[in-house]
């Protein structure tokens, strides 16, 4: 479903829903004091944006979801919050730590080109130069067919059409952000060495499916076992993962870029205390013994609906 056509109780929703696409880059940064005007000038305009350096190029699929930390939301709109938005849950447990780490804005480009990538990177950044600290920047790529660097295939059980709108998008329990969506974002880094001393059944233990044809197997205490999380009717909470690989061989960076979205982030939370602290009947996650979380932020995506009637909301005028 292309995200631009959709609308969600006369809402538009930012591009969330788009296919996965052969190239992203992650920016996380945040605004300096005074630089609020800036960043709402960029937000207001960023659709704009798109279509400029999109549209001479329609193959390439270019698009851009921009989120809104917690701290910096009151600082640039003021008035009614997203029901949800709070600064991301730290999880210290006994063997892993989920890191919070700054963050008041983030841009998550997508596109089949890394020109095309770069280029909106550099127009936002151009815009923003002044006004803000880049606390990360991740250029990520399609591995593969669809693999991560641990040599797995990401993404199959993610929701698509109808059931990923209702998974990532806000619907009338939170009127005033219908069409908004919640992000959490977090850098893995990968001890590969470790994991490619592993037998591929043992890998294939941890993962919950097979290497090579992506089957799904039967083993308790996996990470796809982990992360099955239900509601109290029985039913299956889903996510809207867009996880990417990324690294740089020569500094011995192998990574995944994990994000989710979500319509709450009670889900995504509820996986990561999972995977972290354990559960009652499984976890914490086995892949968490390959893969540390170096960053973990949490963003509120507002829809395009809300963001161009920026220029009438704002609060620093
Ligand atoms: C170290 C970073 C991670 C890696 C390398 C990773 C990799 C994978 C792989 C290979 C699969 C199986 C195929 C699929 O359905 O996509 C999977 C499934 C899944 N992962 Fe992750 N993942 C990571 C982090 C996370 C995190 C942080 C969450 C949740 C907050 C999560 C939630 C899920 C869910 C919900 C599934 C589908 C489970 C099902 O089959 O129902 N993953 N992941």
């Amino acid at each position: 479903m292309p995200s631009s056509s959709i609308r969600w109780a006369g809402a538009q929703p930012q591009a969330m829903l788009s296919p996965p696409a052969p190239v992203a880059v992650f920016l996380v940064v945040t605004i300096k004091p005074g630089g609020e005007p800036e960043a709402l000038d960029l937000l207001a305009g960023l659709a704009g944006l798109v279509r400029a350096v999109g549209f001479p190029s329609p193959d390439g699929g270019l698009c851009c979801v921009a989120g809104v930390g917690s701290a910096a939301w009151d600082r640039l709109f003021g008035g009614p919050r997203p029901a949800q938005l709070h600064p991301f849950q730290e999880l210290e447990g006994s063997r892993h730590h989920a890191v919070a780490t700054p963050g008041d804005l983030l841009f998550h480009i997508r596109a089949t080109r890394t020109d095309l990538c770069f280029a909106l990177a550099a127009e936002i950044m151009k815009r923003l130069r002044d006004a803000v600290t880049v606390q990360d920047e991740v250029q990520a790529f399609a591995y593969f067919d669809s693999r991560n660097v641990l040599g797995f295939v990401d993404g199959t059980e993610n929701p698509v059409g109808q059931a990923a709108a209702e998974a990532a998008i806000v619907g009338d329990e939170d009127p005033a952000f219908t069409g908004g969506s919640y992000a959490i974002v977090q850098k893995y880094l990968h001890d590969v060495d470790a994991w490619e001393a592993l037998a591929v059944e043992a890998q294939e233990k941890v993962i919950g499916r097979s290497k090579l044809t992506n089957i799904e197997l039967d083993v308790p205490g996996s990470h796809i076992d982990v992360n099955t999380v239900t509601g109290p009717d029985g039913e299956e909470l889903e996510i809207l993962r867009g996880a990417m690989p990324f690294g740089r061989p020569g500094h011995g960076e192998f990574g995944t870029y994990f994000i989710a979205y979500a319509r709450t982030p009670e889900i995504p939370e509820a996986m990561l205390r999972k995977m972290f602290l354990g559960g009652r009947e499984s976890g914490p996650d086995p892949i968490l013994d390959y893969s540390q979380a170096v960053t973990g932020t949490l963003f509120f995506i507002p829809s395009v609906t809300f963001l161009e009637a920026i220029p009438e909301r704002s609060v620093t005028d």
